[in-house]
């Protein structure tokens, strides 16, 4: 059982943990607080971008000579492999760290481990402090490298009666300028952006993460993906504009589901094959409709402005549901105020097979 220090130093590194998101794809992110034998905080650290050190190795440099006989405090169960670095299990034994901490154990095949190799080596292991806490920080990649296939968050726009544009097609804005920064910085937290070809079509959206004042794209930008069956993207569309990279997914390179349009799933096992471990569907109601049928849609995250249209269309189509004991059921996870506008965060509730 974890004691009260050691406890206090889950919750760190849970929050040193979060300032990798976005950052360390393929990777998760990981915190890590290292204790001296009194229970004082010597070191800690947060794995901060791929192929940079590991929060374990970030802490350990810190803490030195004090790591001996200390308490390693971390996030997801240390590495057992050398990938672009060497294993964090065998760095935390030759430190002399005398127990291990971890709130949540490694689902990769590849990395896990390295709670055996610790204790092998005489390493005290307690493993699931704090772990449903760790596991909400890092959903995301936990929930992509259990399954196969990334986390997926569909985001959307609407009025307060549903509308996602006015009956003459003019959509911008919607929402506030205080929605749109929020969405900006929802792109940064994600590995791909997708949208289907007729948002690329209606909007010519650029699909990057950005400053929206000054222009400005932010230093790391998701792929960007349109799913686009038929290859209708234009050569002059925004999202072809190299300010990010581009994939044009189409049903002659993914594979076709029986309405011959892009199989959605096998789009989602590719992406992950890429290295994307969370996506943002930005549109639009078809395309989103689709996900949502197929049960691909792990989130959903509605801008909602305080406007009524009365016409127009819906910010979702066609989602397989055509009886209201079938209606998607979500559970409201959060609710935030953004501008004049709220946000309204939803898991959709599994549903029976
Ligand atoms: N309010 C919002 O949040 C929001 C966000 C985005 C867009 N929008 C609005 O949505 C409108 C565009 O709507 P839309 O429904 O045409 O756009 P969409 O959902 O982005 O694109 C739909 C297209 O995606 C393609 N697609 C490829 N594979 C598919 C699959 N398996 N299932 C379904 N579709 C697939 C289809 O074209 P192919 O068969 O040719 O591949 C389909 O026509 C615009 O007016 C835009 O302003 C609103």
């Amino acid at each position: 059982m974890a004691s009260v220090s050691e406890d206090e130093a889950m919750r760190r590194a849970i929050a040193l943990a979060a300032r990798g998101l976005g950052a360390t794809s393929p990777n998760p992110v990981v915190g890590c607080v290292l204790l001296d034998a009194d229970g004082e905080v010597v070191g800690e650290g947060f794995h901060a971008y791929a192929g940079g050190p590991h929060a374990e190795i970030v802490a350990l440099a810190q803490a030195g000579r004090r790591a001996r006989g200390g308490t390693a405090v971390v996030t997801l169960e240390p590495c057992d492999h050398t990938g672009r670095t060497g294993p964090c299990s065998h760095a935390l034994i030759a430190a002399g760290v005398a127990r291990v901490v971890v709130a949540v154990p490694d689902p990769n095949p590849v990395a896990s481990g390295g709670a055996a190799t610790l204790r092998a080596a005489g390493v005290q292991v307690d493993l699931g402090v704090r772990g449903d806490e760790a596991e909400a920080g890092n959903i995301a990649w936990l929930t992509s490298m259990r399954r196969g296939w990334p986390y997926l968050i569909w985001k959307y726009a609407a009025t307060l009666d549903g509308r996602s544009a006015a009956a003459d097609g003019t959509s911008m804005w919607i929402t506030s300028e205080a929605a749109r920064i929020d969405v900006h910085a929802l792109r940064g937290t994600v590995d791909a952006v997708i949208a289907g070809v007729g948002t690329v079509l209606a909007d010519d959206p650029r699909l990057t993460a950005r400053n929206l004042r000054d222009g400005t794209l932010a230093i790391r930008q998701p792929l960007r993906v349109v799913v686009d069956s038929s290859g209708r993207t234009p050569t002059q569309a925004r999202v072809r504009d190299g300010a990010a990279r581009t994939w044009v997914a189409t049903a002659a390179e993914v594979g076709a589901g029986p309405d011959g349009r892009v199989d959605l799933a096998a789009l989602l096992a590719e992406l992950h094959h890429r290295g994307v471990r969370a996506a943002l569907l930005e549109g639009g109601p078809t395309l989103a409709g689709a996900f949502l049928a197929a049960g691909l849609v792990d989130r959903i995250v509605g801008y909602v402005a305080p406007k009524l249209l009365g016409a127009g269309p819906t910010a979702l189509l066609d989602a397989g549901v055509t009886t209201i004991a079938d209606a998607i059921d979500l559970e409201l996870t959060d609710v935030t105020q953004v501008g004049p506008d709220l946000r309204i965060t939803a898991l959709p509730r599994k549903r029976e097979a």
